[in-house]
Parts: C-alpha cells; structure tokens; sequence
C-alpha cells in the first residue's frame, strides 16, 4: 500500500518538528527535510510545508531554496518565513514590523467561504511569533485572513493550491490548528488519512518479512521502549530467527534485569539474558571521571555484545531501535549549506569488526508514536510507558567512583522512590524519575547515635524530549514517606534532598 507523504521544508524553525507531530496526528505520513536538500522522489510527495525559521528573508543569511519543480505543481502550506518567502521572491513586500510580534492574536476577518477556513470562526486564536511582516502581498494573491496587528495573516495564490500563514498552526495555542491543517491537507491537498498504526504494524512486518527472508538478525534489548517495539516488530516478522540479547551491566535498577526478562519470555521472544555485571564493575573500579566511566561501559558493552553475537551462527543483520528525532538532519542555526546531522549514540551505528547490516524499524517514528505502535500490538502497559533511562544506567547517577556497596545503596534508594511514585499514581505523572548517590557525608542522629553517612538526591522531570525539563511539584506528603523510609531501610543514607533544578542551566543527570 502506498500511502501519502507530505514534504515538510525545514528552515531551521524550533517548531517543525511539531509541525510533523500535528501532520502525524491527522494520520497523514510526513517527512522533515532540510530547505536545501529537497529530496530527488519530490514527485512521491504529495503536498508540500514550508516552515518558519529564525531568518529573515530580507538579511544576508536568506534562505533561498529553488522551489520551481514544487510551487504551483502540487499543494503548498507555506508558514510564517515560509509564508515572507512566497511574499518577498514573488512580488510582494516584506519588511521589520513596528513592534515584534509575539504571542496571542485573534483572527478579526476570515475569508469563510474558502476551504482552507472550514469549520474555523472570526475571533479564532492564533499564535505569532515573527519581527518580520508582510507589507503587500505577492503577485497573484488573495487576501485570506487578518488579525489587528497583521494584516496579512492568510492569503492564497489565485490560480494555486498555493496557500500561507504568518502565524503558527502547529502550536496548542493556535486553538484551530489542527483543524486548519486537516483543512489544508483533506479538504485542499487531497490526501487520505490511513497511516495508522496497525497499518505501520502490518505494513513494516510486510517489509521486514521480505527485506530479511531466512536471514538472522541480532538485536540489543535494553529494557526500554524503543529497542522493546522494534524487536515485536521483527518478532512477528521473522519469529526465532530474531536473536535478542540483554545484558545485565550491573547498573540496571535493582531486580529490573530478572522482571525485564522474564517479561521478555512471556511476550515469545528468543531472548538470550547475560549477566556480565562482574565485568563491568571490576572494569570501572577505579574509574571517577564521569566521561570515563561512560566510554568504559559503552567499550565493555560491545565486547560483551560481539562475544554473544560471534555465538551465533551465520548472523546477518543487527537490529537497532532508532527513532526518528535521532535521525532528522537538522539544519543549524545559520542555516545555508553548513547543515549539520545531530550526533548521537545510536546513529553511525556498529563498530567496525561487525560486518553486520543494519536494521532500523522505527526509524520514522517520534517516540509517542512508538507507544502507539506498541500499544497496537497489545504490548504491556507499564513497558510501553516505562521512564527513560540512560545507558551507562546507576553508574552516572553515582557521583565519583563505583564501588558494588555504592550500587547496591543506589538500587535500594531508586527502589524506594520509583515504587512510591507508582503506588501513589504518580509514575505516569514523570518524566523520567531516579536517584543519586552524592560524594558526600554528613552528620546525623538515629536513637541516641551519631552517624556519619551518605546523602541522596531524589530528581522528578517532566519533558517531552529530554532537551528541556522542569522539576515536578511533587506532593510534600509523598516526599516526607520516601525520605522516611529510605532513611530507615537503606542502610548507610542518613540524609535525603529533593532536586529543584530545571533544565537548563541544569541537566537531568547530575554527571
Ligand atoms: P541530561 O542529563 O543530558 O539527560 O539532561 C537527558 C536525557 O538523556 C539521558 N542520558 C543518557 N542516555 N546515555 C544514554 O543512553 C548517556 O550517556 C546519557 N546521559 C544522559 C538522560 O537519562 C535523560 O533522559
């Protein structure tokens, strides 16, 4: 089945990746490309999104991208410097506004009859957020919408399915939105709305299942929800013929290696559970700087890794759970041809004495999107919703250096708070949630003892990504029952703090 795609242009905007969260939610396929690298299949897109960005099309950096083989040929939404674009390249005017134009506005006229302003009334909010504006409008345009500030704020190209807005229809405060956008992309561009999940699920098992043939593939599965979905994916595509391994580093959450495991098994995988803890400890003791201990674990884990895939005979591919944030080319601030592609650990892929091919199934997924797939194939709540939680796991959540005494205190503390945080509803709540040893000791009393122990931090974040975080306001009387009893069954903390950082200045982890 071939589905529809929209061709989203990024030109740098902190907002289009939301763009294709709200394309996505309509159950319409999307990709994010940079300006500058229109892909050579553009014929296989069936409508187009120029989106905003933090350029003007009136300074030396102008974003300027051909769109000849595109504008006027298939539908165009073209948003905020998408929209300064058509206007200052086609004979319009675009020039400073008197007054940046940030925030709230209200559309005060609507050009209602019009399709792409179904179902949306005058007065409807909108949200701005541009220094520039635009003066006349291009050659061939009608006037669509105004706010009181901005007076071109829709207009479309007569004769076009071309169409543009200087505000911003993929943020919640653009209270029609949604609506407009499916106006755009259903009433205008045509397209169908069945790129579901079940269809995903279907679609890319069909994909596997002829890509792999009798081929073995080798996946890492961490106990989180990425590399979790991939491997029912291929499960279902290429049964035993999956070899998952899961490798207890002895920094996982205390009894998470067995639960995750037997859970494994439940769901039918072919799951291989190795316990190479002592390896990791003994190779880290010693080890207090915290970029060192990380490159310790990420070299251990691949030999680990490789000894386990060298066992298996005739191997042929490694399946990983790579997202799509994490491959989206992202154009940089200056944007032009210095667009650069985000490092990250799970991109770039195998060391090089794995001459393995690589599989990537969720590769076009955002992570909610991934739940969903999860969820479609009636994988376990509480694992689809699990918090995030990093690689080199308790090892970087323990301040200075490792000792088995320190990881044992931090697994009982972490157990403590994470199964608190559940029984008082408070999981789903999180972001992501966790415990730090700190390098310190302080005074206490217990009885008529003094004591000298250690002190833990307690952290709580909400985010949607990870990039940015705020601390969560977590009820008082549910921090004074975890500080009593950590204190009282964690032998050895005496002291508990309760993080009130955001993110930034400060990051999730503390190393
Ligand atoms: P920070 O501490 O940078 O964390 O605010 C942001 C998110 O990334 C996770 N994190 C890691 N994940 N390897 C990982 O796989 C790492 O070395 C690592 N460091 C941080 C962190 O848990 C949070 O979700």
């Amino acid at each position: 089945m071939q589905h529809n795609k929209v061709l989203i242009l990024d030109f740098g905007s902190q907002y289009t990746q939301l763009i294709a969260r709200r394309v996505r939610e309509l159950n319409i396929y999307c990709e994010i490309h940079p300006f500058n690298k229109i892909p050579n299949d553009s014929d296989s897109f069936k409508a187009v999104i120029l989106s905003g960005s933090p350029n003007s099309v009136r300074g030396e950096d102008v974003l300027h991208p051909d769109l000849s083989n595109i504008r006027g040929k298939k539908p165009m939404l073209a948003v905020c410097y998408g929209a300064q674009y058509l206007a200052h390249f086609s004979g319009g005017e675009v020039a400073e506004s008197n007054t940046r134009e940030y925030g709230r506005a209200n559309l005060g006229f609507i050009k209602s009859e019009d399709a792409f302003f179904e179902n949306i009334q005058v007065g409807s909010q909108v949200w701005m957020s541009h220094s520039d504006t635009i003066k006349t409008l291009p050659t061939g345009a009608v006037l669509l919408a105004s706010t009181a500030d901005v007076e071109n704020a829709a207009f479309k190209i007569e004769g076009e399915t071309t169409y543009a807005i200087q505000f911003h229809p993929e943020v919640y405060h653009s209270t029609d939105g949604r609506q407009l956008l499916k106006n755009f992309l259903v009433n205008i561009a045509h397209l169908d709305q069945d790129w579901t999940p079940n269809a995903f699920v279907e679609e890319t098992v069909a994909d596997l299942k002829a890509k792999l043939g009798d081929d073995k593939v080798v996946l890492g599965l961490s106990g989180g929800v990425d590399s979790s979905v991939a491997a029912m994916l291929l499960h279902k595509a290429i049964g035993k013929n999956l070899y998952c391994i899961f490798v207890n580093n002895g920094l996982l959450r205390k009894n998470e290696f067995e639960d995750v495991l037997n859970q494994y098994e439940g769901m039918g995988l072919n799951v291989k559970g190795v316990d190479a803890s002592a390896r990791f400890l003994d190779a880290l003791a010693g080890k207090s700087d915290p970029e060192e201990k990380r490159k310790t674990i990420g070299r251990v884990f691949i030999e680990v890794f490789d000894d386990e895939a060298h066992r298996i005979q005739d191997v042929k591919w490694l399946a990983q759970g790579t997202i799509y944030p994490d491959v989206i080319e992202s154009v940089s601030a200056t944007g032009g041809p210095s667009a650069t592609i985000k490092s990250h650990h799970n991109v770039g892929g195998l060391p090089d004495f794995m001459k393995l091919k690589v599989v990537e199934p969720l590769k076009a997924l955002f992570k909610d999107e991934v739940r969903r797939v999860g969820a479609s194939m009636n994988m376990d709540k509480q694992l689809l919703g699990r918090h995030p939680f990093p690689g080199p796991g308790l090892a970087i959540r323990i301040l200075g250096d490792l000792t088995r005494e320190k990881v044992r205190i931090l697994q009982e503390v972490d157990a403590i708070f994470i199964n608190g945080l559940r029984e008082w509803n408070l999981y789903d709540k999180v972001w992501q949630a966790g415990a730090m040893l700190l390098p310190v000791n302080s005074v206490g009393v217990m009885g008529d003892e003094r004591t000298y122990e250690k002190c833990v931090a307690l952290r709580a974040v909400e985010s949607t990504d990870g990039m940015t975080a705020d601390w969560v306001n977590l009820p008082y009387e549910f921090l004074q029952k975890t500080s009593n009893d950590i204190i009282n069954k964690v032998k050895g903390v005496n002291r508990v703090v309760y993080d009130i950082s955001s993110k930034p200045p400060a990051t999730i982890e503390w190393e």
